[in-house]
């Protein structure tokens, strides 16, 4: 298995239990801080089938066909090019693999300025997509049985003292904002054929 942006790497020594000792994780991160981390953990864990490899989920380090799952928790919504990300995860995957990650998603239309601050408040800096938007990107490249299921949605009184402090109207915005971002676990599959 690999798993896309893996931080500190709690994920990726999880999953090593899980595909055995004949398995292998893999964890991808792009900042050495971040995989100077993760292999302190994997030391401590004493954990042997896992490796954390340094780069860019634009371009995996890894061949065609060599992964049978991938997974990633709030990190593809932070890629300036989700296109780039997804083809990659695609040509990674064996026939068959599949995708499961957890990413945030928007439903419907946010004005620009409002969307910043709520992600911003969530915890994501860049773009989350829209869930259609998610869905067609996905198919695009190639994945089938594509399905976001809601893990949180975010209501505008979560965010109410925040979205003050930023210097927006709680009250006005808040039919433009609640119960549209929401956490999702975002699974698609690459065709077996
Ligand atoms: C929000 S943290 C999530 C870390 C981990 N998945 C978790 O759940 O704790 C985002 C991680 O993704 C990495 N990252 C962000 N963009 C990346 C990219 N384009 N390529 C590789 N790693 C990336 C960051 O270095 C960071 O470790």
């Amino acid at each position: 298995m690999l798993d896309l942006g893996s931080g500190g790497g709690i994920d990726v020594l999880l999953s090593a239990k899980r595909v055995g000792p004949t398995g292998k994780a893999y964890g991808l991160d792009m900042t050495d801080e971040m995989l100077e981390l993760a292999r302190a953990n994997q030391r401590t864990a004493g954990v042997e089938n896992v490796e954390f490899l340094k780069g860019e989920i634009e371009a995996i380090p890894l061949p065609d066909s060599s992964v049978d799952v991938i997974i990633s928790n709030c990190v593809i919504n932070l890629s300036a090019d989700k296109d780039r990300v997804l083809a990659e995860a695609f040509r990674v995957l064996r026939p068959g693999g599949r995708v499961a990650v957890s990413d945030v998603v928007v439903r419907g239309t946010v004005p620009p300025a409002i969307r910043r601050s709520v992600e911003l408040w969530i915890g994501c800096v860049a773009g989350a997509l829209e869930e259609q938007e998610y869905r067609e990107k996905l198919a695009k490249a190639g994945f089938e049985a594509i399905d976001l299921e809601p893990t949180r949605v975010y209501h505008a009184e979560d965010a109410r003292d925040f979205l003050a402090g930023a210097g927006l109207d709680a009250e006005a915005i808040a039919p433009e904002v609640d119960g549209k971002f929401m956490s999702a676990f975002v699974r698609a599959r690459k065709p077996a054929g």
